[in-house]
């Protein structure tokens, strides 16, 4: 079909992107930061569990309505049901615009990091909380990553999007194996490697299950539409089933590989004693240069900007997809020109994550902004974790129920059908059958239900 909206050139460029935008701060940062706070290999097996079988279909859903649209977020839910679904495009675009405002703010932490690294500063690991209060420096950064996202962004599809996921991701695998195989030879490695895999089922709360779920769709960026939109640049001749199973692999175990590169890591610093591992936002940017320190000047320099650098990146590629969703909404809907629409969004959203950003330290109201219930106990979060447990853990999910329900009653599951056949290659029967089964009852009731519950529980 040939449109002006622009289109990935190839499957591997489709993947890749939807890849590169899975893959982020959210598999290297925060989900071994989630598995230390969620006591370990049980909130893995929760969180594998979400992903193939909840978060899978939804995904699969959420190409299938980009593609037979080729629409933006909104107009997708217009045209395949009416003006009165439009609304779950918008709260998915609000959330997208929200999420980036923080998202920017961490991802100028992991390249200010990476700019230390460079200098050698190691003991940047024990000031991180003043490291991260400083506004002005991780103001600048942050001014730099949205710069860079909106370069990439203002370049379209396939000469931005697509051209960068191919050099990055690849780049990105291979420092993720190289850090982990490096890991692995570290005194106490098997400390670290047991707490990670051997699950504890004693642990799991409501609060682990309520997480593993946000996790995973934050992860898989799922439950806003940004795979909406990035379906709506696939050609009709690819396999949205076999892209989605792709994707999801890809995404999951760059997050595996992570908390296996991680653990070991942090396992030799503490000398094998695991118990004094909560997580919390800390953990990769605390305990890593510590690690790195230890390996002597050079090869520390070496290896730690490398690995800041590969967070960068990783970074990098999702803050495109973001981005692109608020985009491609104005210039389908608004008729806008895209650079304007770049520029103009990444400005405002540089300007939400402005509390964001003063509220690790700089500024106390805003570091300290509420009090939340968790597991019957109260814990002070800051405007960044309120932003974070609004528009990621309760939106995404939310946002995926909604959309599961709308493709399998409004949009109707033998359309979605039909676009699964566009471009499938097997004719295996089973995952069509797993798929229907899923969208129709699986997802709307299941994760209806943990949303419905998570909701209650945390702000009621
Ligand atoms: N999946 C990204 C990550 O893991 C974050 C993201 C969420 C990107 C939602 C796009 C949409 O870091």
């Amino acid at each position: 079909m040939a449109t002006n909206r622009g289109q990935f050139n190839s499957r591997l460029g489709f993947v890749l992107a939807a890849a590169g935008s899975a893959v982020g701060l959210g598999n290297i940062w925060k989900f071994p930061f989630e598995v230390g706070a969620g006591g370990g290999a049980a909130f893995v097996v929760i969180y594998l569990a979400f992903c193939f079988l909840l978060c899978f279909p939804v995904m699969i859903s959420e190409i299938a309505i980009g593609r037979k649209t080729q629409l933006n977020a909104v107009g997708a839910f217009k045209k395949l049901g009416h003006h009165n679904w439009a609304w779950i495009g918008l709260l998915g675009i609000l959330a997208g615009v929200f999420i980036l405002s923080f998202y920017n703010v961490v991802a100028g932490w992991a390249f200010g990091y990476f700019l230390q690294m460079v200098q050698g500063n190691f003991e940047i690991g024990q000031n991180f909380g003043s490291y991260i209060s400083k506004w002005e420096s991780i103001g600048l950064y942050g001014l730099v990553f949205m710069g860079v996202t909106a370069l990439i962004v203002s370049k379209g599809i396939q000469g931005g999007i697509e051209k960068a996921a191919k050099i990055l991701m690849p780049t990105l695998f291979a420092m993720i194996i190289g850090l982990m195989i490096y890991a692995f030879t570290l005194d106490d490695a098997m400390a670290g490697i047991e707490y990670y895999l051997i699950p504890d089922f004693s642990e799991i709360t409501g609060e682990v299950i309520y997480s593993a779920l946000g996790q995973a769709f934050f992860s898989l960026s799922l439950g806003m539409g940004a795979l909406i939109t990035y379906g709506s640049y696939v050609s009709r001749k690819q396999d949205i089933v076999r892209s989605a199973a792709m994707i999801t692999l890809t995404d999951v175990s760059v997050a595996f590989l992570a908390g296996l590169m991680i653990f070991p890591l942090v396992a030799f610093l503490n000398s094998g004693d695991m118990s004094s591992v909560s997580g919390g936002a800390g953990l990769i940017f605390a305990t890593l240069p510590g690690v790195f320190e230890g390996l002597g000047p050079i090869l520390g320099i070496v290896i730690g900007a490398t690995f800041f650098l590969l967070l960068s990146f990783a970074a990098l590629t999702s803050t495109v997809s973001l981005l692109e969703v608020p985009v491609a909404y104005l210039v389908d809907e608004k008729k806008i020109k895209r650079p304007v629409a770049v520029w103009g969004m990444a400005t405002l959203i540089f300007v939400l994550g402005i509390p964001s950003l003063l509220g690790n330290g700089a500024v106390e109201q805003l570091t300290s902004f509420m009090t939340l219930y968790r597991d019957g106990q109260e814990q002070m979060i800051s405007f960044m974790d309120f932003v974070e447990l609004i528009a990621s853990d309760t939106f995404l999910p939310l946002g995926g129920t909604v959309i599961a329900i709308f493709t399998a009653y409004v949009w109707k599951k033998h359309n979605l059908n039909a676009e699964l056949m566009e471009g499938r290659e097997t004719n295996s029967q089973w995952m069509m059958n797993y798929i229907n089964f899923a969208v129709m009852f699986f997802c709307p009731i299941i994760l209806g239900a943990i949303t419905i519950i998570t909701i209650l529980e945390r702000f009621f």
